[in-house]
């Protein structure tokens, strides 16, 4: 195997074990709440070590008093295309997965192609310790396997147009808990242009994946556009996932030193 062919298969290896963090019984490993909760999730499988020992965690409490305005970051090109996509209940949280070539984000000159999306609520990183509703990331990885995501706040508000495009789907992927069915539901012709809006204005910085195995040296963008989600949507997001999931914030973890960097168009 040449070595892009052989980092690809890694990164395949370990988006494919992200994904399977469920057993062969469809019962999930970690969760949010009590002993298979966040602060044991280091412990719980030797595989999932680095969520215990690393040094460069996510989410994190972003200062913006103390992010640095850096002139050298890019603004944030993402285009992405039409193409049909698998809803999936990842038990933990929901999640969409994409066809490959659906297109992608450029970082510093590179590709990172758009892989999987899936949500979280509460939001994971907080903005001056304030929480939101809810956290979308858009999770982009290299031919190489260097890991990108982009990750979008949400206010209560009035409904999210991405959302509502896949608000049958949900309803669908609820339905089949009741039925203790669980088959990922494949629907389009789907074309993620709510999420491919520009962005003005971002926060950067290295963290990792913010569920086990909780992989490091993952680049994230937050972007400083809060958008609105309504409170049935959020619901919808929640009741397919495990009852100690339902809530699946993990907590801000210790910066160690890092620092955030700021992109503004506007400066
Ligand atoms: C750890 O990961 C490897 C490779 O994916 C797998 O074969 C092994 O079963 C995992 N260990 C545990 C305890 O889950
Ligand atoms: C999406 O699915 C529809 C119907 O299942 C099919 O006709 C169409 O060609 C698919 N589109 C793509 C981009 O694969």
């Amino acid at each position: 195997m040449s070595s892009p062919t052989l980092a690809l298969f890694i990164v395949t290896i370990s988006l494919l074990f992200v994904a399977s963090s469920q057993q062969a019984d469809g019962s999930i490993q970690f969760t949010y709440s009590g002993g298979t909760g966040p602060n044991m999730w280091g412990k719980i499988n030797p595989n999932f070590s680095t969520c215990g020992s690393g040094k460069t965690q996510s989410p994190i409490n972003i200062l913006t008093d103390k992010a640095v305005l850096n002139k050298k970051l890019k603004p944030l090109i993402r285009s992405y295309g039409s193409c049909n996509v698998t809803l999936v209940n990842n038990k933990f949280n929901v999640g969409v997965r994409y066809p490959d070539h659906t297109g992608g984000v450029v970082v510093d000159g590179k590709m990172y192609s758009l892989k999987q999306m899936h949500w979280h609520s509460p939001s994971e990183h907080r903005i001056n310790g304030k929480q939101y509703a809810a956290e979308l990331h858009l999770v982009h990885v290299t031919d190489e396997g260097n890991v990108a995501v982009v990750a979008i706040l949400f206010d209560y508000g009035h409904a999210d147009p991405l959302l509502a495009k896949m608000q049958k789907a949900l309803n669908e992927l609820a339905y089949e808990v009741k039925r203790h069915e669980d088959s990922p539901i494949t629907f389009g012709p789907f074309h993620p242009t709510e999420v491919r809006k520009s962005c003005h204005k971002y926060y950067r910085y290295v963290g990792s994946f913010t569920t086990p195995p909780c992989t490091q040296d993952v680049i994230w963008y937050i972007l400083a556009r809060v958008r609105s989600v309504s409170k049935a949507q959020v619901e919808a997001l929640r009741a397919p996932l495990d009852l100690r999931c339902k809530n699946n914030a993990r907590p801000c973890q210790p910066m160690n030193g890092r620092h955030v960097e700021l992109y503004d168009e506007d400066v």
